[in-house]
Order: C-alpha cells, then sequence, then structure tokens
C-alpha cells in the first residue's frame, strides 16, 4: 500500500498550483449519460458542463429527481446554454429493477443514441474504526461493491448494444468510470471473494465458532478501495474488448479530493451542531477542490478527441494506477464473473431485452 503521507503531501502541494481545466468542445450530436448528478457534486458539475457545451445529457440521481433537474436547468439558462440539452432520471444503481427500468426508458427516450456513459455515482458509508460486519444491500452484497461497481457494470452492460452501435456509427463511444485515488488500498486477491452473503441459508452453514482475534475486519475504506479497483478492471476490459472491434473506448478516473456530499460530515442537529457544520466546511473548502475542478477530468475524457483508451486519468492527463489494476488477466476473470451475475440477475428481472443483444 502506498504511504498515505506521500499521498497527503502530494494532495497539498497540488492544492497550491494551478488547476487543469478541459478545454471546451462541441459536443452537439452527443448524447451522454452521467450517473449520480446531485446538486453538490462531481457529477451535477459534469452534467452542467457537458450540456452546456452542447451534448444531450440524461442526468441521474435515487431521489429528488425533480429538485436536481429544475436546478441543473436554471444552471444552464443563467449561463445562456439550451436547459432543454438536459433531463433527469431516477437510478438506483443497488436495484437491478431500477437499472432495468432505467435502460428501457433511456432506450426510448433517445431512439438509442448514446455515446458516452458516465458512470460517476458512487457511496462511501465512512467508517472511523473496523468492524466486524459489514453494511449489506438489499440483495445481500457488500453495500460498496453492490452500488460503485456491480451496479455501474450493470447499467453499462445493458447499454452495451447502444454504446457499440454508437462507436461504429459515429467512429467514438465512451465509457468514462470514475474511480479513485483510494483504489491502491487494496490489491486484486480481495476482488474475487464476493458472493451474496444471503446466498447460503444461516442453517446450512457449517457450524464453526471463529476465535474473536481471527474474526473478519470490515473497514469502509478497504471496501470502498475494493469498488474502486473493480472501475478500473471494467475500463481496461472494455478497451480491449471493443476499441478495435467497435470503436468504444474506456477510461478510468480519479477526480482528486472534492469537497462534495460525499467527503462533507453529515450536518448535525441543533443551533451548535449546524455552526460546527459551517465552520467544517469552510476549513474544508482550503484543503478540497471545489466540485466544478473535480469535475474537469471526467469532462476531458468525456469530450477530447481523440482520446488515448485504457488509460487512467488525473489531473486532465494520463496517471499511473496501481500495478494490480494493469492485470489483464484479472480484468478478465472480473468481466466474466460480473457478466455471470447479470445475466443470472437478467433471469430474475423485468426487461430482459437489452440482454439478449449481449448474448
Ligand atoms: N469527492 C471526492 O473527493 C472523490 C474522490 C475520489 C473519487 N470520488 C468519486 O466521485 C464520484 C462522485 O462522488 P461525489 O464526491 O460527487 O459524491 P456525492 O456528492 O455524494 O454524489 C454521489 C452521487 O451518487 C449518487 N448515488 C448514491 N447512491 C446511489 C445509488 N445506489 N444508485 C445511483 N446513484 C447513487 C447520489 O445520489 P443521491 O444524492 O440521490 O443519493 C449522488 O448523486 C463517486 O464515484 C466517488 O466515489 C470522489
Amino acid at each position: 500500500m502506498p504511504n498515505p503521507i506521500i499521498k497527503t503531501a502530494t494532495h497539498l502541494v497540488r492544492m497550491f498550483l494551478p488547476k487543469p481545466m478541459a478545454a471546451p468542445v462541441d459536443m452537439s450530436g452527443r448524447y451522454v449519460i452521467v450517473t449520480g448528478a446531485s446538486p453538490g457534486s462531481i457529477g451535477y458539475e459534469t452534467a452542467r458542463i457537458l450540456a452546456g457545451w452542447g451534448a444531450t445529457v440524461v442526468a441521474t440521481r435515487v431521489r429528488d429527481v425533480v429538485l436536481m433537474e429544475a436546478a441543473l436547468k436554471d444552471d444552464l439558462r443563467n449561463g445562456g446554454a439550451d436547459a432543454d440539452n438536459l433531463t433527469a432520471h431516477a437510478l438506483d444503481l443497488s436495484d437491478s429493477h431500477s437499472v432495468n427500468a432505467f435502460g428501457a426508458w433511456y432506450r426510448d427516450k433517445h431512439q438509442g443514441q448514446l455515446h458516452v456513459l458516465i458512470n460517476n455515482a458512487g457511496i462511501h458509508r465512512k467508517t472511523l474504526a473496523p468492524r466486524e460486519k459489514a453494511p449489506l444491500s438489499e440483495d445481500g452484497f457488500e453495500i460498496h461493491w453492490r452500488t460503485n461497481y456491480l451496479g455501474a457494470f450493470h447499467l453499462t452492460w445493458a447499454l452495451l448494444p447502444l454504446l457499440r452501435r454508437a462507436g461504429v456509427e459515429s467512429g467514438d463511444a465512451r465509457v468514462v468510470n470514475v474511480s479513485s485515488g483510494l483504489h491502491d488500498r487494496v490489491g486484486n486477491t480481495d476482488l474475487f471473494d464476493e458472493v451474496p452473503h444471503r446466498e447460503v441459508p444461516q442453517r446450512d452453514r457449517p457450524h464453526r465458532e471463529v476465535p474473536q482475534r481471527d474474526r473478519p475486519r470490515y473497514h469502509s475504506w478497504d471496501a470502498y478501495g475494493k469498488s474502486k479497483l473493480a472501475m478500473i478492471h471494467m475500463a481496461f476490459e472494455i478497451e480491449r474488448r471493443f476499441a478495435d472491434t467497435h470503436n468504444l473506448h474506456a477510461v478510468a478516473v480519479h477526480p482528486g479530493v472534492v469537497m462534495t456530499n460525499l467527503t462533507l460530515p453529515q450536518a448535525f442537529r441543533g443551533r451548535i451542531g449546524k455552526a460546527a457544520h459551517r465552520i467544517n466546511s469552510s476549513l474544508a473548502s482550503l484543503v478540497l477542490l471545489s466540485p466544478h475542478a473535480g469535475a474537469q477530468t471526467i469532462v476531458m475524457c468525456a469530450s477530447r478527441r481523440p482520446l488515448q483508451g485504457g488509460r487512467y486519468y488525473e489531473r486532465c492527463d494520463v496517471a499511473e494506477p496501481s500495478a494490480d489494476s494493469l492485470d489483464a488477466a484479472a480484468s478478465k476473470r472480473l468481466w466474466e464473473q460480473s457478466e455471470r451475475w447479470v445475466r443470472s440477475r437478467a433471469r430474475h428481472t423485468a426487461h430482459p431485452a437489452a440482454h439478449d443483444e449481449n448474448s
């Protein structure tokens, strides 16, 4: 694991360097999906900038979609751009029905046109100290794995036929996976132990008392890092599979350390709590990037032509990901494992049409 002191020092030095900015590109005629675009987030700025440059953008979040759409449209109008370029839609990546319903809605709404998919949505349910039990999704997966990786994989898989077609027809389709510098907290050996926790009923598991000291300890930062390592593998595998055949490219991005809903602690209750939150936010704004600055590398990867696919980007440039993320055999194995899982979900959910096209 890389030295966290070096990482922190690098971050602090960069705070005083000029912030790299994506150069504007005419995006008219390009159809883009940005997941996780709530106000105050990196996705919000990404959607706003790309729609402002003329792209037809669909922005998603889990809840309060109407409010998000109104805010984005207001910002676009205030910036002199066409607010009709943007539509919002609900999407919960941890719910297979929601992913399938979104895919069906999108195909219908935009006649199957999609040039850029930005897998930006993500969570980090931070724990300060290691715990014995992992937080689980409704269907029994560790929550970061399910939301940040499996959900994004499912969405990408459902939209692959559209992306491949756009790549062939326009010569340039892309998947931009938002990863994190924290992907290097874990290695490939951590990736393949993920099975639904409720697959084996408790009563059927072999009973064995595990001594306290041997119990696996759950750390949210490692779980988050693991989901982000998987996002890099997914991007590199898409490049290997579809770049030459379909002009479909994929990259992974570290946006920097950014002041968003994810990094800011939740507001405390009461007058004192609110005051503490305000002070906290002011201090954080001194050392964290703004969401606008954090969106720049994502926007660049979604718009610059040509762009080198199958790479990891940071500060609007190619950067070095962990050695484990470059292991092509691990990427392939993870892809096949994830594909098996999606196919098994398709048998249980309502909109299998998209899946057939990937057969
Ligand atoms: N901020 C940083 O310093 C930083 C650093 C490295 C990487 N990143 C990555 O950057 C991406 C954007 O994060 P952010 O900092 O902008 O965080 P944020 O402000 O918390 O935004 C996260 C977005 O993801 C959405 N989301 C959460 N759960 C979801 C689910 N189950 N299904 C679909 N969407 C869901 C949220 O929607 P709701 O609001 O409706 O829940 C929200 O729109 C994430 O992938 C994050 O891991 C962030």
